[in-house]
């Protein structure tokens, strides 16, 4: 949600936060501040404002040479109203320690009212501001029984007393006016990742932002913290115990994070789908065998193939992704699954039982909802599978197989790439599973030389975006729409939906569509846009019974069919003609329209489509 960045080293720190928190302003965009160390002037300098990265950029003055040590943070607010005062990094009653927040401290009410006591000021309204003040209340109030010992400084050891009283998730960077020359990072429930360049060092909530300086890093686990200084660093529990860590190579390419001429990553994503699609699928489609290959989960084929029950988990878009996951497992492997709202799952009393296995579905790898319904089915017992598209991300290291996406660093707010990746990723394990427990060689061979096919697909209904764009250009001025599906479409009825509305801010409602009767039918009015994905399928012939209703109604229909179909255009007020594909596979080609269509109607509605407001990229909170 919110970003971080730190960074300490030889050089100005201040524009190296900046074009750092501007590569995280993804992740959260209400407000922005950093904290740098004047050693000269024995303080900490923090300058912070309400808004995009782009602001506070006015606020700062020439970069000192002597401040190469500092903090950044761009926040996506939980506590407090976004404004200047609540933005980050905080200071503590004493002015000596701030701090950068990611995540949520869930008893600082009861912290607060505590240091209160002890004669602590508060200025804000977030739970940050708690951290900050315990840290410099025991900073500064440690002698006898509690001081530190062996040789310990007193900062990392407030830092690790103070964090042993939290409760909830945080990934922290702080500083200390005493300590000029060393910085801390702490992590819990929240990522953050600690990378070594040459002379310098930096801390970050997600590898964008350093990637410019270094691809040397190192995950820390939770509950775990570095202290670094112009000497070296070193990695403990934040209990005091020394842990060595390995150091990891980070592939990504600073294109892979660029706009590359694109107007918006949104777009750029959209475009990038082919290609993306053909890295997912690359090396893992046995044409010649007659079967599907993927390593991560090589162990666990096993427990797969003989499962009784696969639960899948997400939330959002990687949840619609999972209904079609339910849709093809079921369909081609005939196996029993359910798709949750991982948020939900997390809290009711599931029933795991020896035989299921729990699907995880993320793009980010670290969403907080996601990762906890993992947890609980680890605790439970049950086999976790990861299909995430972070390399080293939080959910991809506790699941105990996984399927990376490979479709590259995702920034666009709405999620496109992830979405159409996570389907194929599930095609091919519901294709796999089916081959190893039903399916005739034909029926493999036919799936795997269709699902090569999608990415050339997709490339037809990308060179359809001007008649998209006019499409939009007729009907966007409404506020609410429909979009309906059937079978395998259903899902795409619901993510066409989540597209317009976080990008647009236009209400829209998707819902399987002979649904519709049962209620929304009522909403129709005359020239309310309903978008229909009709395409060649079983159920073809109920859609279009679907489609009269609507029309009957006043409705103006916007139909996305297959290529060739001539009876569907006496229905349409506007058609849209897809490439024809298997209707198992079809997802991954009929939801592209809808993404084109969601952007399009965004930019007409002179929204900022990667920076939508109210969200954030990465969701790390509850
Ligand atoms: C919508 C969107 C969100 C995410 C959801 C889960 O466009 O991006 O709905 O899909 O927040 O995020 P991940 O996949 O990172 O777990």
């Amino acid at each position: 949600m919110c970003g971080i960045v730190a960074y300490l080293g030889k050089k100005p720190a201040q524009p190296i936060l900046i074009e750092g928190l501007k590569r995280l302003e993804y992740r959260g965009y209400d407000s922005a501040g950093v904290a740098l160390i004047n050693p000269d002037k024995g303080g900490i300098r923090v300058i912070k404002s309400s808004g995009r990265i782009s602001v506070l950029e006015e606020l700062l003055s020439e970069p000192d040479p002597k401040e190469v040590v500092g903090i950044g943070h761009t926040r996506w607010a939980t506590h407090g109203e976004p404004n200047t005062i609540n933005a980050h990094p905080h200071l503590d009653y004493t002015g000596k320690i701030a701090i950068a927040h990611n995540g949520i401290i869930e008893n600082y009410s009861t912290l607060k009212t505590w240091l209160i006591t002890k004669g602590c000021k508060f200025v804000s309204e977030t739970d940050t501001e708690v951290i900050a003040n315990l840290i410099g209340y025991l900073y500064s109030n440690t002698d006898g029984e509690d001081a530190p010992r062996d040789g310990q400084n007193r900062f990392e050891w407030a830092v690790q007393h103070a964090l042993n009283e939290l409760v909830g998730t945080y990934g922290l960077a702080i500083v200390c006016t005493d300590f000029p020359d060393m910085l801390i990072g702490a992590k819990k429930g929240s990522p953050l990742i600690f990378g070594l360049g040459k002379n310098e060092y930096l801390i970050a909530s997600d590898a964008a932002a350093i990637v410019e300086h270094t691809t040397q890093v190192i995950y820390l686990a939770d509950n775990e913290m570095v202290t670094i200084t112009p000497k070296g660093f070193h990695t403990k529990t934040i209990d005091n115990i020394e842990i060595h860590k390995e150091l990891k190579q980070i592939e990504f390419s600073l294109s892979a994070i660029e706009l590359d001429g694109f107007k918006h990553y949104m777009l750029k994503e959209i475009y990038e789908q082919p290609k993306a699609l053909n890295m997912c699928l690359g090396g893992r489609l046995d044409m010649r065998d007659g079967r599907i290959v993927l390593g991560g989960i090589s162990k666990y084929w096993r427990e797969f193939t003989r499962a009784k029950r696969i639960v899948i988990n997400a939330c959002g878009t990687a949840w619609h992704a999972g209904l079609i996951g339910e849709y093809l497992i079921e369909q081609l492997a005939r196996i029993n699954t359910e798709t949750h709202y991982a948020s939900e799952f997390r809290y009711r009393n599931p029933i795991i039982e020896d035989d299921t296995v729990v699907i995880a579905i993320s793009q980010s790898g670290e969403t907080a909802d996601t990762l906890a319904a993992v947890e609980q089915a680890k605790e439970r017992g049950a086999v976790t599978l990861g299909i995430v598209n972070v390399v080293g991300s939080t959910i991809a290291r506790t699941t105990d197989a996984g399927v990376y996406l490979r479709v590259g660093p995702e920034i666009g707010v709405a999620s496109t790439k992830a979405f159409t990746a996570q389907v194929a990723v599930l095609a091919m394990l519901a294709i796999e599973l089916g081959r190893r427990r039903h399916l005739s060689t034909e029926q493999v061979r036919f799936y795997i030389e269709e699902l090569s096919k999608i990415p050339a697909k997709i490339e037809e209904v990308l060179s359809l975006s001007e008649h998209i764009k006019k499409i939009a250009e007729a009907t966007c001025d409404r506020e609410n729409w429909l979009f309906l599906g059937r079978g395998f479409n259903y899902p795409v009825a619901l993510e066409g939906a989540l597209k317009l509305k976080e990008i647009s801010y236009i209400h829209a409602e998707g819902l399987p569509a002979a649904e519709m009767k049962h209620g929304p039918i009522a909403l129709i009015t005359k020239g309310m846009p309903a978008v229909f994905i009709a395409t060649k399928c079983s159920q073809y012939e109920k859609i279009i019974g679907n489609i009269e209703e609507v029309r009957a109604r006043g409705g103006r229909t916007i139909i996305v069919a297959s290529q060739g179909d001539e009876n569907i255009k006496q229905y349409a007020d506007f058609l849209i003609s897809v490439p024809d594909v298997p209707e198992e596979l079809q997802p991954m080609v009929t939801v592209v329209p809808l993404q084109i269509l969601a952007y399009h109607a965004a930019v007409l509605r002179g929204h900022d489509v990667d920076k939508p407001r109210n969200l954030a990229k990465s969701v790390t909170v509850e």
